[in-house]
């Protein structure tokens, strides 16, 4: 019997061609590199004492590099076993879990018809192509020259254009011999029992052809050249052909560029994908305008193990970005993850590559955050957690969460993770390295009990790894610089806290420089608006220290500390920041008075006194930490100081 292409080709995607040759083979530990999916033993055609046969999950393919032989699934089993080929297929078709198509004549007409879809998308998409190079295409070219997309990167995406024709490619079709009906199932006219003569859907556009896993076009993307159309982007409606949620756009690409450095990209749009294929990250796939699905994700999961899925840093982000963890969780395996990254507001990866470069992407997928720490941010963001009900009500809701979790080792290392995490965050040693030999992660040494020489020396150390007694001493701190800027910023502030601007303890170097020339300032005139300080300042000479006080604020986006912010935001960011100066500041001093009290006299009552200091200073840390995380408050990304 006939098998359908498509029957075939998820029976294919489905089993791991290493899979199918490993139970003939066996693989070579050296060469081999399970992670990417890329084997190597000897080859089982020919007789040899050194591997040279290879295959490639993510290309389901295999080849011998000693006697050249080549093939996929059915082609390994139908040539080393001379296995006819509808066997073939049912032992593939079983591995995988898909049942066997009945002999349908039905469905081998569907399947026919469904070629002959592909046929007619095939010409389109020639169609749209010529017409990007024809006469009326000047303005396409423009439009695609401006966003910087080569002629090289148009061709290799098929880019094309559909002219504002109500029935340009309608006709085209049509002289080929192409049937009404068939142009309507693929989708390339608005039809309907309303609609006297239907037309083609696209028109004035450039036109993204879709492709399936084998490089076939299964639909269109067109992006409107006038921004006075409704829809920016306008995508082929489901087909037999098509089923959005099933489709990445450029999966078949991005899988060959996937399996030399092993990860997948995810971003938001066509035009993303293009710029960075462009940019020399070929990876690059994009769901077709709505939010991931679990397909989706089963075909990234099929080509890497840890894509990386990239998300604006609006609100609108975010919430994908939630989203698609909670869509993750379930389906999670031992080396099976995601990694988020979020970009910053209002940016997609084709806008950073342009204003940054390539590096700067680069830079942000290094930085990809795994998923214990999304969820972990999610459930913690915004929260107080000052009571053992509230603490036992965020312990329920990681306990929950961790639940979801199919895979039963994944889930147990989740909630191990996720005590270690509360754990610290909470103050307390994790009960786990309690127990075990001490050498899990969140590991403090803080708890031992006195007299254990070590134990004490490991207090000091990870006290002086603390962010909160860096801060203190540290070279520009972010805290103090946000309080002079937000000050001088809205300098009313300066009259209404006077006196706590004046006691700030700002340690000597640049940002002290600032904090006397403003109190130079006030002190020598009346000063009460911004201009007028930031005059002063220039007169002063500390304009740089000034520039480069206010830039640091800027790039850790504390918005309210800047000048367009409201008077009351401004005023809540300077109280905060005050409290968490002064707490850290006297947070300091006790640390270095209790340090001195155990040195000189070294008794269990001043090691007490020591760890209990230690403790604030966590409890300190722990709500600095919260607020920073993915702290979304009032609508946008900040950070705390
Ligand atoms: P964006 O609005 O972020 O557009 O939509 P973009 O990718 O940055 O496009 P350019 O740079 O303005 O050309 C992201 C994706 O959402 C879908 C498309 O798939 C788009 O690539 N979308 C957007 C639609 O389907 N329809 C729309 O009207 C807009
Ligand atoms: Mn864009």
């Amino acid at each position: 019997m006939r098998f359908s292409t498509s029957f075939l080709d998820e029976i294919r995607d489905r089993v791991p061609i290493s899979t199918v040759i490993g139970n003939r083979v066996t693989w070579d530990r050296k060469k081999t590199n399970t992670q990417r999916g890329d084997y190597w033993a000897c080859c089982p055609f020919h007789g040899e004492n050194t591997p040279s046969f290879h295959c490639e999950d993510s290309k389901g393919r295999y080849h011998c590099f000693g006697c050249g032989v080549s093939g996929d699934h059915f082609r390994f089993l139908t040539e080393l076993d001379g296995m006819p080929f509808p066997e073939a297929v049912s032992r593939i078709a079983d591995q995988a879990g898909v049942p066997m198509p009945e002999r349908d004549p039905e469905a081998e007409k569907r399947e026919e018809a469904r070629s002959s879809l592909s046929d007619v998308m095939a010409l389109a998409t020639q169609f749209f192509e010529e017409k990007l190079q024809a006469a009326g295409g000047a303005k396409a070219r423009g439009y695609l020259r401006e966003r910087g997309l080569s002629s090289a990167t148009q061709v290799a995406f098929r880019i094309g254009f559909a002219p504002d024709s109500r029935n340009a490619l309608k006709q085209f079709l049509a002289d080929k011999g192409v049937q009404k009906e068939q142009i309507e199932a693929c989708g390339l006219v608005v039809h309907g029992p309303d609609i006297a003569v239907s037309y083609d859907r696209f028109r004035d556009r450039i036109m993204f052809p879709i492709e399936d896993t084998r490089g076939r076009v299964i639909a269109f993307g067109g992006r409107a050249l006038s921004p006075d159309v409704p829809a920016k982007y306008l995508n082929s409606p489901e087909t037999d052909l098509f089923h959005k949620g099933n489709v990445l756009y450029n999966l078949a690409r991005a899988r060959k560029a996937a399996g030399k450095d092993g990860t997948l990209i995810a971003v938001e749009g066509y035009m993303d994908v293009i710029a960075l294929t462009q940019a020399g990250f070929e990876n690059a796939v994009a769901p077709l305008g709505t939010a991931l699905t679990e397909n989706q994700l089963d075909l990234m999961w099929r080509v890497a193990g840890e894509p990386h899925l990239c998300f604006d840093g609006d609100m609108a982000g975010v919430r994908a970005a939630h989203r698609a963890a909670d869509l993750a969780l379930p389906s999670l395996q031992p080396g099976k993850s995601v990694r988020f990254v979020l970009m910053s507001e209002g940016q997609d990866p084709d806008d950073l590559i342009k204003a940054s470069g390539p590096e700067a992407f680069a830079t942000l997928l290094n930085e990809a955050r795994p998923l214990a720490d999304m969820l972990w941010a999610r459930e913690t963001a915004g929260g107080v957690f000052d009571t053992p009900e509230r603490r036992a009500e965020l312990e329920r809701r990681l306990r929950d969460l961790t639940g979801r979790i199919g895979d039963e080792n994944v889930r147990r290392h989740y909630a191990q993770d996720m005590r270690e995490r509360t754990a610290v965050f909470f103050g307390r040693e994790p009960a786990s390295s309690r127990q075990s030999d001490g050498s899990g992660r969140g590991q403090s040494a803080g708890f031992r009990r006195p007299g254990a020489a070590s134990g004490r020396r490991a207090v000091t150390d990870s006290l002086a790894r603390s962010a909160m007694v860096k801060s203190v001493g540290g070279q520009t701190p972010l805290r103090e610089t946000v309080l002079i800027v937000c000050a001088a910023n809205h300098a009313v502030l300066l009259e209404e806290q006077f006196d706590a601007f004046e006691a700030l303890n700002i340690p000597p170097g640049e940002l002290k420089r600032l904090h006397t020339a403003i109190m130079d300032a006030i002190a020598t005139q009346d000063i009460t608006e911004r201009e007028a300080l930031v005059e002063w300042l220039r007169k002063a000479g500390v304009s740089e220290e000034w520039d480069r006080a206010e830039q640091l604020v800027r790039a850790a986006k504390v918005w309210p500390a800047l000048e367009d912010a409201a008077l009351d935001d401004a005023r809540d960011a300077f109280r905060q920041a005050l409290h968490l100066h002064r707490m850290a500041g006297a947070l300091h001093n006790e640390l270095k008075e209790a340090e001195l009290a155990l040195a000189t006299d070294p008794t269990d009552e001043n090691f007490e006194h020591l760890l209990d200091v230690q403790n604030q200073f966590r409890d300190a840390q722990a709500i600095e930490a919260l607020i920073e995380g993915f702290g979304i408050q009032s609508g946008r990304p900040t950070r705390s100081f």
